[in-house]
């Protein structure tokens, strides 16, 4: 039977505002905002100023309210905010995706404990419907890759350097037209990537992973030589999240990549976002759609509104008999290092160099590296490092073949 849902909101920026919007206009959910809270007492608001409050009690311990958006951009805020919530028994919705991927278990044992539902659907790839997709449609499907674009500030910077704008200038735009905050760390560092990276894991391997855990490269160390080889052989620069399935483990990246124009990332530009799903009996699917902005992730927060009125639960199947564990150590890839030191390149230990360039101000060298040297290459910050797209080679051992080829003969 369809809940009544009474609905308190907190924050009332782009997403909350979205919400407000795209809530008033849908006529096909039974659900209200009784009241929002935000923080600063002395913004001027497109709406009454009857609808807001500035104390959390007033949503928290208002009996009458059983579901809480969480849409305010303060993850530590926000931790006990819903935490209160799970615990008070109203059903939380949020869009926090630093939140969620740091705290996730955490926060699953809590609405459990509390019988209540947890549903954060527009914390990965904005109005693309991911995560509900991942514990459903693919419950019974053997996944073997999730990866994409799913931050579409870096993808809209990446699109302009690579028409000719600086990196600076490209960051201005982005920031001009609300793509990028201010402060753009989280985007351009890649954490906000890997935040997006850690849920996708969960709900399509069952593993739980401490962001710090991914190797995550930003794009603030592109230099325009990388920009120059992707254009010579017609590859383009992406911010790439992927986790891979090698035999049983889960190779997990952020990072910048050159893609081929057969590459389902190719032609996904500016801010939109794009995922890949492989999976043995579905094959590889496609999902492209704006990553961000106030509609697009409202309407994702909504379907999550939406589906409370059944009271739908993410149920984590896959976690219950997780087999996976993520890749670490035995594993080489495949990268281009470049640096305006020809030192630096000298001194990359390839265990399989392909291409060197020493010319007249840059330098540059395509090969493959352990983890080890991946690791050290990645906090030099003399150097920029861009990744192909190839699987990870794995240096082998007979328990690792003979699991590799019980995999194969699947896919
Ligand atoms: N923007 C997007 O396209 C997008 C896409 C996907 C996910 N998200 C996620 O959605 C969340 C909201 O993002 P946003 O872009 O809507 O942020 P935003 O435009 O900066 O708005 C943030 C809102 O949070 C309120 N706020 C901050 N701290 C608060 C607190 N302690 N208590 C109550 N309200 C508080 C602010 O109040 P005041 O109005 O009083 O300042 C403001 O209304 C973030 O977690 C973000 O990562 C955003």
């Amino acid at each position: 039977m369809k809940q009544k849902l009474t609905i308190g909101v907190f924050g009332f920026g782009c997403v909350g505002g979205g919400l407000y919007d795209v809530l008033n206009k849908s006529e096909l959910i039974d659900a209200r905002i009784k009241r929002i809270v935000v923080k600063n007492k002395h913004k001027i608001r497109s709406i009454g100023a009857e609808n807001f409050s500035y104390n959390p009690d007033e949503i928290l311990n208002d009996p009458t309210i059983n579901v809480v958006a969480e849409l305010i951009d303060d993850s530590d805020a926000a931790y006990h905010i819903v935490k209160r919530a799970l615990n008070a028994g109203k059903h939380v919705v949020s869009a926090n995706k630093k939140l969620i991927a740091e705290h996730l278990d955490e926060l699953i044992a809590v609405a459990k404990a509390n019988n209540v539902s947890f549903l954060y659907e527009a914390a990965v790839g904005g109005s693309i419907p991911i995560i509900r997709n991942l514990e459903e449609y693919y419950n019974n499907d053997w996944l073997s890759a999730v990866n994409g674009i799913i931050n579409g500030t870096t993808n809209y910077i990446l699109t302009r350097t690579d028409e000719g704008e600086t990196y600076e200038e490209a960051l201005k735009s982005a920031q001009k037209l609300g793509f990028a905050e201010a402060d753009p760390t989280l985007d351009v560092e890649g954490f906000d990537s890997t935040y997006k990276l850690v849920i996708l894991i969960k709900h399509a391997f069952g593993l739980t992973i401490d962001p710090e855990q991914i190797a995550t490269i930003g794009i603030t160390n592109l230099n325009p030589g990388i920009f120059s080889y992707a254009r010579e052989r017609g590859f383009r620069v992406k911010l790439l999240a992927r986790a891979e399935r090698v035999a049983d483990q889960v190779f997990a990246v952020v990072a910048p990549h050159f893609v081929e124009n057969n590459n389902f990332t190719y032609g996904v530009l500016n801010e939109f976002n794009a995922v890949s799903v492989k999976a043995l009996f579905s094959d590889q699917q496609l999902f492209q759609g704006k990553g961000a902005g106030s509609h697009p992730t409202a309407s994702a927060v909504l379907s999550d509104i939406s589906a409370l009125q059944f009271d739908y639960q993410y149920e984590y199947r896959k976690s219950d008999n997780v087999s996976f564990s993520l890749l670490d150590g035995d594993y080489q890839i495949r990268v281009l290092v470049s640096s305006e030191d020809s030192e630096q390149i000298l001194n990359v230990n390839f265990t399989d160099e392909e291409e060197r360039y020493f010319g007249k101000s840059s330098f540059y060298a395509v090969g493959w590296v352990d983890e080890i040297e991946f690791k050290r290459l990645r906090y030099n910050e003399n150097l920029s490092l861009v990744l192909f797209n190839d699987h990870p080679r794995i240096n082998e051992t007979p328990e690792l073949e003979f699991k590799k080829d019980k995999i194969e003969n699947y896919e």
